[in-house]
């Protein structure tokens, strides 16, 4: 089922999210089938629990060709639970984000470039993967989430965050 989206402003946004302590449960697989649909929605490269106001450590993302990120390579659809991110490096990279709790707004935001995260799938397999670029951004961004952290308040130069339609006027980049 599609759920509403919260956005920007709501307080659940900024709540530190509890761990899965069940796994497999019909509760969670549900909640797994209405973050899948919500995302699918609205292309959306990856949500979490919480913007759906369900405060519980849980993340999906993943994009084959998304219209929102035109330029970014493949991701596979992910479960994750419970994940926890090390940097592999000092890298940093500046990249585009936007969010379904921001929409119609983008802005740079510098993020490790190179991690391995680690977590559980929706039955409590637990696997781990080292990725960077894009990957890694997504995989930062929505565990922000979790810890009640929107990308905005990364961003370093205030003037490189805008309306997605205004910074890129030429490019044909969904409306969120
Ligand atoms: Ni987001």
């Amino acid at each position: 089922m599609i759920r509403e989206v919260l956005r920007m402003g709501d307080p659940r946004l900024l709540q530190v999210s509890e761990p899965v302590t069940a796994f497999g449960t019909p509760e969670l697989l549900g909640l797994l089938q209405d973050m899948r649909d919500t995302m699918d929605a609205l292309d959306g490269a990856g949500i979490a629990a919480p913007q759906i106001g369900v405060l519980q450590r849980v993340v999906i993302f993943g994009s084959e060709q998304n219209p929102r990120y035109p330029d970014a390579e493949p991701v596979p659809f992910t479960v994750l639970c419970n994940p926890v991110i090390v940097p592999l490096s000092d890298a940093l990279e500046d990249g585009w984000e936007g969010c379904l709790s921001v929409p119609g707004l983008r802005g740079v935001v510098p993020r490790w470039k190179d991690v391995r995260y680690s977590g559980y799938d929706q039955f409590g397999m637990p696997f781990e993967r080292e990725v960077t670029g894009f990957h890694a951004r997504v995989v930062q961004h929505e565990c922000d989430h979790l810890d009640g952290i929107l990308y905005p308040c990364r961003i370093r130069d205030i003037s490189q965050f805008g309306f997605t339609d205004v910074l890129f006027p030429d490019q044909d980049i969904a409306d969120d």
